[in-house]
């Protein structure tokens, strides 16, 4: 078992101070075109400098992919400078800023789109309510998409991140991919797994060459996954397996697996003997240091997720306690914020759209 104050340098030479990683947490604080405010500014700069590394809320990094208001964006040049300033904030204190990157795909709707239609590998809408049915991507825009991670990989090193994040969870453009519910595509980016794999494949070895060929030092490629679908057809654990033993041997730094509760069970038969996460980590057997996260609410939730995973991330904990991090690496749990009045909004520099998500997940601690 690691310890949480423990170093851990990835392969390509980025050092963290310790085991702890803020979750990506989307902050609905941007501007309506995706430029950083101040209030977000504000958001980050109150959380950070105790933990290992800050992982951002999603940017998008191409027009069509905005998934929600108040998004970060990184598909332009014009957002550096903001960037710049949200990894200036971010790097107090040795801690690290990695940049999330973002296309929602499907799941998003026209009126974020601004009149525009929804784009996804097939035209199948979500299993979700008032799911519009996106447009199937044609080969160009999808190439074309790739490159937009690759432009948004050189502007977070322009910007002074210290590395992205592919975000290939929660349902959004990556995974629709992967998955055979979103993905009935007939051509080369579609049909087998083998194909529906593709898209990422070629995401991680464009994304990985722009970051070896920019000179830039010490700077980080992470790839997020979510391990299950509840949709027929959609993906299973076997299938993750598939892929995450695929990313194991790819020239990333780590893999962050994003569930609710790191002590999840798989929803098959097949996987039912262990948690989720002893799967994934038996997968990787020690190729890329493993994320793990959800739910995590004290030194020891953090401590037993270091049993199967090489550094545990944070969510809600630290959006109620924004020095949760250090009351832990203090054993100090006893002294963690656990409850939210509506007054403690402000000091918490918390949204309007994030606080109505908090209340929804967690009411108990809300009063
Ligand atoms: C308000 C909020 C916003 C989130 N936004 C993102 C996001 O932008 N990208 C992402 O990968 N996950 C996002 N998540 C999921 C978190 O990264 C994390 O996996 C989840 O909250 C479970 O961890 P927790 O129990 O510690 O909160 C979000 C979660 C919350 C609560």
């Amino acid at each position: 078992m690691s310890n949480l104050a423990e170093g851990l340098t990835f392969k390509r030479g980025l050092r963290l101070k310790n085991r702890l990683v803020v979750a990506p947490m989307t902050t609905k604080m941007s501007f309506f075109d995706g430029i950083v405010t101040n209030d977000e500014i504000d958001y980050y700069a109150l959380r950070t400098g105790e933990v290992g590394a800050f992982i951002t809320a999603a940017a998008n990094v191409h027009k069509g992919g905005k998934g929600w208001d108040g998004e970060l964006g990184v598909y332009d040049d014009r957002f550096i400078p903001g960037l710049s300033k949200l990894a200036a904030a971010i790097k107090k204190n040795h801690t690290k800023a990695i940049l999330q990157l973002f296309h929602g795909g499907r799941m998003t709707d026209s009126k974020v789109l601004q009149g525009a239609q929804p784009v996804a590998p097939s035209a199948i809408a979500a299993e979700r309510p008032a799911a519009e049915t996106p447009r199937a991507l044609v080969e160009e825009e999808i190439i074309e998409i790739l490159e937009s991670f690759k432009q948004a990989t050189e502007r977070a090193i322009k910007a002074g991140f210290d590395g992205v994040e592919l975000h290939g969870a929660n349902t959004y453009l990556i995974q629709q991919f992967f998955s055979p519910h979103s993905n009935r595509r007939t051509d080369d980016w579609g049909g087998s797994l083998e194909k529906r794999v593709k898209f990422i494949d070629d995401l991680v070895d464009g994304v990985t060459a722009v970051v070896d060929q920019s000179g830039v030092k010490d700077f980080i490629v992470g790839y997020r996954f979510s391990p299950e679908e509840y949709e027929n057809p959609g993906i299973r654990l076997s299938d993750t397996l598939f892929l995450v033993d695929r990313l194991a041997d790819k020239p990333l730094d780590y893999l962050h697996l994003s569930m609710s509760n790191y002590r999840n069970h798989s929803v098959s038969d097949e996987f039912k003997a262990k948690p989720i996460i002893e799967y994934i980590n038996e997968t990787i057997n020690g190729r890329l240091p493993l994320i793990g996260v959800g739910d995590i609410r004290n030194g020891q939730d953090a401590k037993e997720v270091l049993a199967t995973a090489d550094l545990a991330a944070i969510g809600r904990a630290i959006l109620i306690d924004p020095h949760w991090a250090q009351k832990v690496l203090d054993d100090q749990d006893h002294l963690i914020r656990t409850e939210l009045s509506h007054y403690d909004r402000d000091e918490l520099h918390i949204s309007n759209g994030v606080w109505g998500f908090l209340e929804g997940m967690m009411p108990e601690r809300l009063k």
